[in-house]
């Protein structure tokens, strides 16, 4: 039609894999995330699969979760991993310090960890401890989990009823050692990544991929030491950005939002595009070969606990305005594909910017949030090859406001939001998936793609919108928000013309 916007889609000239730990999840101890949210024991009246939640479970199943992060976050560098081995009445109970002072059994550890991920197929991401750990604690955790030989950890997993070594891939040195993880400084946290990796042996039949604490939002100083001074060392250094109103007084509420703070919440989400190009310019400079990867190992939005929750669990509903969030920055992370190698949205369930919301009185209900069903539309970008495209929408003039402590970074003002966000590529077994976000809340978009390479015959298609933004999904209401069929696009003459309406999600499949 006349007013469509056109575009091009080049489906054979895709370079670069989506990496599928893109889609990756992250599991803190923190609030109901682990307790009440993965774990309710083996005891417990609500449904579960040797003391795994069966729902939550069940559900992650469903969501092909690649790679799961655990234990922190800041909770990491709190740990000390032998509280969490071993018959689980003699595990100690400690108050965590870092998350509302709440006491913590240890009756989910390293086996009951390690065990989910192998449950769901997943790589276990474990995160070690600096900030009040010792060299030898962590050099005999790595043993404990990977060693297959006759070793003083593989004996004492063997013990506690686990025979084989687990495999692990992705560990990390530290969590945000330039604050909870130690306060230090990125010379000072070299040295110790340096001297901490030292020891931690890859043990026969095991390789680790070793994930350096990186930088939170424009610390781009951060960054670049650490490529000077532990660079090839480590295999990926992780990058922190959320979606948030400052670290100081209100964030906001998750579901009482005016036009003005739903705009506002989506310009600084697609402001982690700006952070990353920043960040890879260093690492493109230091590291040309592209050896180190970079990890965005927390993302997501951060609102206002919901009231009435306990202070310092982070627990927040989830709206459409979410699901957005969550599909911006795949979109971002897709085109940053070549040097963006994992992401973990913080977190799987219960905390920030969840999959699930799981009762917390405990009668059992769960509900999938908005951004859950994002990452199920998603599935099929994991392990895809991008294919880049161009469209050329409207934009809009949003407020614009940097509230993180980089002072020199501030840029208050207004921002150009682009109304469409859109993300595509090829599956492995030749289908090309297509996503188009509409954020305008009033203006439905047409386009027209035409598809150059390929001679598909049939459109699939799904869209995830609500009536208002602000809709989520509670034990009430637990379909308010929901996936449905989406029979508007038309494929004719090689080209796909689709009427996307106003905020919503739409994800397509060609073949
Ligand atoms: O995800 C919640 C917290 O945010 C993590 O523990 C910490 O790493 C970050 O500050």
């Amino acid at each position: 039609s006349a007013e469509s916007i056109k575009a091009t889609l080049k489906t054979d000239q895709g370079k670069n894999t989506i990496n599928r730990e893109i889609y990756g999840q992250f599991a803190e101890h923190l609030g109901s995330c682990i307790y009440g949210g993965l774990w309710v024991g083996e005891n417990s009246p609500i449904p579960n699969i040797n003391g795994y939640r069966k729902d939550v479970f069940e559900a992650l199943k469903d969501l092909n979760v690649p790679v799961l992060r655990w234990p922190g976050g800041c909770f990491a560098d709190d740990y000390h991993w032998m509280d969490g081995i071993g018959p689980r009445d003699k595990r100690p109970s400690l108050r965590n310090n870092t998350w509302g002072g709440t006491i913590e059994d240890n009756s989910f550890g390293t086996h009951e960890f390690l065990n989910l991920c192998e449950m769901l197929g997943c790589e276990p991401y474990v995160s070690g401890n600096v900030g009040s750990g010792t060299v030898k604690e962590m050099a005999q955790w790595v043993e404990y989990m990977t060693s297959n030989e006759d070793t003083p950890m593989a004996r004492l997993r063997r013990q506690n009823g686990r025979d084989k070594a687990w495999h692990v891939k992705y560990f990390g040195i530290g969590n945000e050692a330039w604050g909870c993880g130690g306060n230090m400084t990125p010379e000072y946290y070299s040295d110790e990544f340096r001297k901490f990796n030292t020891y931690l042996r890859d043990q026969p039949g095991n390789h680790l991929y070793r994930i350096g604490s990186g930088a939170s939002d424009c610390d781009y100083k951060w960054t670049s030491v650490l490529m000077d001074r532990i660079g090839e060392r480590m295999n990926g250094v992780s990058l922190h950005y959320y979606t948030v109103a400052g670290w100081n007084g209100s964030k906001g509420s998750a579901i009482k939002f005016d036009n003005d703070q739903y705009y506002w919440a989506l310009g600084k989400c697609l402001e982690i595009e700006e952070v990353i190009k920043k960040h890879k310019a260093i690492m493109d400079e230091k590291d040309p070969n592209h050896r180190v990867d970079l990890v965005v190992d927390e993302w997501g939005t951060w609102w206002d606990e919901e009231p009435g929750t306990i202070a310092g669990h982070l627990y927040q509903q989830n709206a459409l305005r979410d699901a957005f969030v969550a599909s911006l920055s795949l979109d971002v992370f897709h085109r940053h594909t070549d040097r963006v190698k994992m992401a973990n949205i913080a977190q799987v369930v219960n905390v920030l910017q969840s999959m699930i919301l799981t009762d917390q009185e405990g009668t059992g209900h769960m509900v999938l949030t908005p951004t859950y069903y994002v990452f199920k539309m998603y599935a099929p970008f994991q392990d895809a090859t991008y294919l880049p495209m161009t469209i050329a929408c409207d934009t809009m003039k949003v407020r614009h406001e940097y509230f993180t402590p980089m002072d020199a970074q501030k840029a208050n003002g207004y921002r150009n939001l682009p109304l469409l966000s859109y993300s595509a590529a090829k599956t492995k077994d030749g289908q090309i998936v297509i996503a188009l976000t509409n954020v305008s809340l009033d203006k439905e978009q047409a386009i027209d793609i035409a598809l150059e390479g390929t001679n598909a015959k049939s459109v699939n298609g799904q869209i995830l919108t609500a009536k208002n933004v602000a809709d989520f999904n509670d034990f009430d209401h637990p379909d308010r928000v929901k996936v449905a069929d989406f029979k508007q696009a038309k494929l004719k003459k090689n080209v796909l013309s689709v009427k996307i309406p106003a905020k919503s999600l739409v994800v397509m499949t060609l073949k």
